[in-house]
Parts: structure tokens; sequence; C-alpha cells
């Protein structure tokens, strides 16, 4: 039994390793690598224009941070082949509260940077901009960038969008910004023309049944086959993608968690088919539902609320 364990969670550590290149990921890699050649341009051309932004918000459980590490990941692959292979890019989560002070004590972590006693908020991102042009940082990437407005009053979040302005138009070292959140990001934008000016607004829709069940039908056998399992006639086909999709609260990234827990439970029964009563099972485990709220047992699983009942893991 612990050999199967074992093997199982190898096989799914590998499944979650592996990211799908969806059709919503091509605009934003095309955008994000256009803003990163400009810059790249720009500094052998020893020119200093301002930086832009990319804003990406949709649904939790979509896949933005997912798509966002892919991106950091392609460039910092670019970078280290550019004319400028020390520069760098850099990732973090908006701390809470995102006050301004708080943000740029998170930075400066990022940095590697430690602040050795209380300073104030406009001596620490002094030395936020001093540390990201000596550490030839091109972009900085906040997640979850819809807490920058949600505890904070309106005085600041005002101060922390003149902060991300100032960073981008910086005359000696203008950073790019990314941001990715649920869609209150789109609120910040909204509250501040200035920064929507400089960001591009990129949005991660819901999948639709009609829409996305073939793809969906499609990744449930190439994650089995990538498994080493078949698949049922019984969790193929439309009818059971569509079922797929509703339970994943039509999110693409719930999707792959939901067919990434139907293996583990067909690996550990140590079954060589994925059945559909595998994703009923998972289904259940991951949100303690009785069967009356599992849409792959009931008929009508219409009238499920799937946002009710499926609760993420954090990860
Ligand atoms: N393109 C992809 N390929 C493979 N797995 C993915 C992909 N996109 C998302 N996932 C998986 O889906 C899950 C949810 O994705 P992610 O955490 O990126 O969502 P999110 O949009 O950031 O959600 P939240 O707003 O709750 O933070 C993760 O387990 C992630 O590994
Ligand atoms: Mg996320």
């Amino acid at each position: 039994m612990n050999d199967k364990r074992q093997s199982t969670a190898e096989t799914i550590a590998s499944l979650r390793a592996q990211f799908i290149r969806h059709e919503r990921f091509d605009p934003l890699h095309a955008r994000f690598q256009m803003l990163l050649e400009k810059r790249l341009a720009d500094l052998s051309a020893g020119r200093t224009a301002d930086s832009h932004g990319i804003a990406l918000s949709g649904a939790s459980g979509t896949g933005k941070s997912c798509a966002a590490s892919q991106l950091l990941a392609g460039a910092r692959r670019r970078l280290a082949t550019s004319s400028l292979p020390e520069a760098t890019l850099i990732s973090l989560r908006v701390p809470s509260p995102a006050t301004l002070k708080f943000m740029g004590q998170m930075i400066l972590r990022a940095l590697g940077y430690s602040l050795s006693s209380e300073r104030q908020a406009w001596y620490i991102w002094d030395l936020v901009r001093h540390q990201l042009k000596l550490r030839q940082v091109l972009f900085l990437h906040l997640d979850e960038a819809q807490d920058l407005s949600s505890r904070g009053t309106k005085v600041e979040l005002n101060a922390v969008a003149s902060m991300l302005k100032t960073l981008m138009t910086d005359p000696h070292w203008p950073v790019g910004i990314l941001l990715s959140g649920t869609e209150e990001l789109e609120r910040i934008l909204n509250h501040d023309p200035q920064l929507a000016r400089r960001m591009s607004a990129i949005h991660f829709a819901p999948l639709s049944a009609a829409a996305h069940a073939r793809d969906t039908a499609g990744l449930v056998e190439s994650y089995a086959t990538r498994a080493g399992l078949t698949v049922a006639p019984d969790a193929q086909g439309i009818d059971m993608a569509e079922r797929l999709i509703h339970a994943a609260a039509f999110q693409f990234g719930l999707v792959i968690e939901i067919i990434i827990a139907a293996l583990e439970v067909a690996l550990l029964a140590g079954s060589a088919v994925l059945w559909a009563n595998h994703f009923a099972l998972a289904f259940e485990e991951r949100s303690s539902c009785s069967d009356a709220f599992n849409p792959f047992i009931v008929g009508d699983y219409h009238r499920i609320d799937a946002r009710k009942v499926f609760t993420r893991e954090d990860n």
C-alpha cells in the first residue's frame, strides 16, 4: 500500500507540474513578450521610456497565478540569453493589509534586502526604487492584486495607485507591472484612469459548456494517458465533459484540479481505468457534499451551484 501511495504521489506531482497552454494564454503571452522586448530594446539603445503593464483578471480558480508564473519563467529564460543577463523579474503576493509601507517592505524582502530598523514609508520607497534599479528588475508581478483595495481606505488606494504609476514612469529605471487578481482588480483600474492608461487589461473568462466540452474531454483523455490510465466509456464524451465544467464552476484551473483528483482516486484504488465514479468520489472528497449535490451523480446537475460546494484547497 505504501508503494502505491508513493507512486501515486509521484504521478500526481508530475501531473500538477505540467502547464497546459490554453487559448487564453496566447494573447497574454504575446503581449507580455512584447513589453519585455520593448524594454530590452530601450535599454540596449540607452533610452528610457515609460514602462507599461498588464492587469490579468478572472474568477478564482481560472488559472491566473499559474499563467503568471509561466510567463515569468519564460521571461527569465529569455533574459538569460539577452544583452542584459543579470536583469530579473520579481513576483510577490500583495500583503494584507496592503498599506504603502507594508508593500514596500515586502518588495524589499522579495529583493533579498532586509531593513535593519523601522522606517517611514517614503524612506522605504526610496530604497525600493534604488534596489529595483540596482538589481535590474524589469518587471514586478503582484498576485492577488485585488487586495490592493480590499482593506485599505480610499486614501491608501490612491497612494498605492500612484506608487505603481511612479514605478512605471521612473525616469532612471522604469519598471513594468504585471497585476493578477480576481475581478475586483478591474475596480482598482477603473478608479484611476492614469493607471488604467498604462495597463492593458486581459480577462480570463469562464468556460462555457457548449464551447469547451470537446476540449475538456480531450484534457481528460490526455491527463489519463499521462498517468498511464485509459478512460472508461462512462467518463468519456460530451455529457461527462459538461458535468466536469459545471462541477468546476466553469473555471479552467478547477477543471484540471478535478481531473487530477479523479486520477488520484483511480490510482489509489489500483485501477487501470478512469471511471466516472472516480470523478464522483474525488468531488465528494474535495467538497464533502452529499450525493444530492454531486454533479457527477445527480441527473439534473445544472441546479447545483458548484461555487458553493466545491471549495478550493489553498496552494
Ligand atoms: N494552464 C494550466 N495548466 C495546468 N494547470 C493549470 C493551468 N492553469 C491553472 N492550473 C491549475 O489550476 C489550479 C488553479 O489555478 P490558479 O491557482 O492559477 O488559479 P487562480 O486564477 O490564480 O485562482 P485564485 O484567484 O483563487 O488565486 C491550480 O492548481 C493550477 O495548477
Ligand atoms: Mg491565484
